[in-house]
């Protein structure tokens, strides 16, 4: 156990843990874009910022990623602390400037309106990287990733084509904060053309990654819950052989 300062409080805590973890439990809130409990630390949007104060030196920290330390003093909203998060919102302000979380966030720090000396654009991804770690750490497919640097940076399927590898779960869809990924459960993804169509039966498309992956029906209620993708996967990542009728039931039948 080790032995800090928050917000003027003596704190105890395990070591190892973050600010952002500690001071949640004591019921302090700090902001947070990119951080997500299921996900590694990330400390990429910085609006989690803290001041710390380590001997005569003071500095300051995404709370997301820094460990307390024994002996540290923690401010949560120091007026450094608190100039840099709106520093980081005013930019994101300009960029997102109708994003849900973002114009929340600026309401809760007193930010109105996109400050005018940045030009304002109309992007809605955020570049939080919870889709792209999501696949990775929680579904282990790795079927997206950042593409490019600096401002053209974006999230893409690989080359920009068809992601190969996505099981079409839906785990970057729900997870995205700004619900900029859409999905779609169509009972006939078949494409038209000029002389008839082709039925391809129940499919989910995820637009975002040009993904059109054959469903397949729960056992019991017939519906269509799951993707055949995802059932491979499953089996192919399962450490002892999971019998497909365990695959095929959707939740609710399952109770
Ligand atoms: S939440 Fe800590 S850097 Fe994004």
């Amino acid at each position: 156990m080790i032995t800090f300062t928050l917000n003027g409080r003596k704190v105890e805590a395990e070591k190892g843990t973050t600010i952002l973890e500690i001071a949640r439990e004591e019921g302090i809130d700090i902001p947070t874009l990119c951080h997500h409990e299921d996900l590694l630390p990330y400390g990429a949007c910085r609006v989690c910022v803290v001041e710390i104060t380590r001997g005569k030196r003071k500095r300051v920290v995404a709370s997301c990623t820094y460990q307390a330390e024994e002996g540290l003093v923690v401010d949560t909203n120091s007026e450094r602390a608190l100039n840099v998060r709106k520093g980081v919102t005013e930019l994101l302000m300009a960029r997102h400037p109708n994003v849900k979380i973002i114009k929340e966030l600026a309401a809760k720090l007193g930010i109105a309106e996109p400050n005018p000396r940045f030009s304002v654009e109309n992007d809605y991804c955020i570049l939080c990287g919870m889709c792209v770690r999501a696949c990775r750490e929680i579904v282990g497919a790795h079927a997206i990733n950042f593409a490019e640097r600096g401002v053209t940076r974006r999230v893409s399927s690989p080359f920009s084509e068809a992601a190969g590898d996505c099981i079409a779960c839906g785990t970057c869809v729900y997870i995205c904060p700004t619900k900029i990924i859409t999905m779609q459960d169509v009972a006939d993804g078949g494409a038209v053309y000029p002389g008839g169509r082709d039925s391809l039966g129940p499919r989910r498309i995820i637009h975002t990654w040009k993904v059109n992956a054959e469903m397949v029906p729960c056992r019991v209620c017939k519906r269509p819950f799951t993707t055949q993708a995802k059932i491979e996967f499953m089996q192919k990542r399962a450490q002892v052989p999971v019998p497909i009728e365990e695959l095929t039931i959707c939740p609710t039948c399952k109770g």
